[in-house]
């Protein structure tokens, strides 16, 4: 199979289990993370330049995830500007440095491709304590649906994977016994989900034969969180 999809934030939690899900689907899988891991290139994705030097020695490239980002719970009274600004550029201006390489590759392969960004729950809705990181996640939202017009053209689709709390280091390091509690009252499902779950859901819209003529989608992965309203 001549399939190769990219993957950042590939070394940990949802972009790790892409990484994995998609190599068992036949994909050929090329991962990026900050953190050096074997196997996995090192890349900031802030990083202009290595994007478009990491983007750019892939050949063949048909799908992309962008799964790399950074979060912070803070109140807007107590949220550092410069907190603010690292978040926006890592899940904002990272996923379209990322998407923008990865589209110019297809363009040129002539293949067309799927664009997948990881974004969240926290882009549709207002969370407590996330201005910025929900404020970078609606963009990234947006953005995929601005991809969606800009690339059809080319044959490549772009979408939003919106998860609730996953179980990965991420939610670990942030979400205490409380939060946990907050959340899981809210939740449909009654539980956090798994990585697999997502994983699952980027696979179904990377693939052109089960997802061809969905594009500019924000598909909520949530335990029916995003469309609750009352709940005993
Ligand atoms: N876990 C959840 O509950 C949840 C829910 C909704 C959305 N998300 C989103 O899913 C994505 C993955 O999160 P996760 O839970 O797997 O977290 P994680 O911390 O396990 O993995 C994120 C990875 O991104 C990498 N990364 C961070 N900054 C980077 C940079 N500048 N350049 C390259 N790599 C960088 C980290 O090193 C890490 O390996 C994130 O975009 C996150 O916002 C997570």
């Amino acid at each position: 199979m001549d399939r190769l999809l990219a993957v950042t934030g590939g070394a940990s939690g949802i972009g790790l289990g892409i990484v994995e899900a998609a190599r068992g689907e036949g994909w050929q899988v090329a991962a990026a993370d900050r953190i050096p891991v074997e196997g996995v290139a090192t890349l900031d994705v802030t990083d202009a330049a290595a994007v478009a030097s990491w983007i750019g020695g892939l050949e063949g490239l048909r799908g992309v995830v962008c799964s790399a980002g950074i979060s912070a719970a803070t109140p807007i009274l107590d949220t550092d500007p410069e907190i603010f600004r690292r978040i926006l550029d890592v899940n904002l201006t990272g996923s379209f440095l990322v998407a923008q390489a990865a589209a110019k590759a297809m363009v040129a392969g002539g293949k067309g491709g799927s664009i997948v960004f990881v974004a969240s729950v926290s882009g549709l809705r207002g969370i407590q304590d996330r201005v910025a990181y929900g404020a970078s996640k609606a963009a990234v939202i947006n953005m995929a649906q601005v991809l969606a017009i800009d690339l059809a053209k080319y044959g490549i689709r772009a979408n939003a994977i919106c998860p609730a709390p996953i179980e990965t280091p991420l939610v670990t390091r942030l979400h205490d016994a409380e939060t946990r509690a907050q959340w899981i009252s809210r939740i449909p499902a009654a539980r956090y989900g798994r990585v697999e779950e997502v994983a699952q859901a980027a696979l179904f819209l990377l693939d052109d034969a089960r997802s061809s003529y969905i594009t500019g989608h924000a598909l909520p992965v949530d335990g029916g969180y995003a469309g609750a309203g009352v709940m005993a």
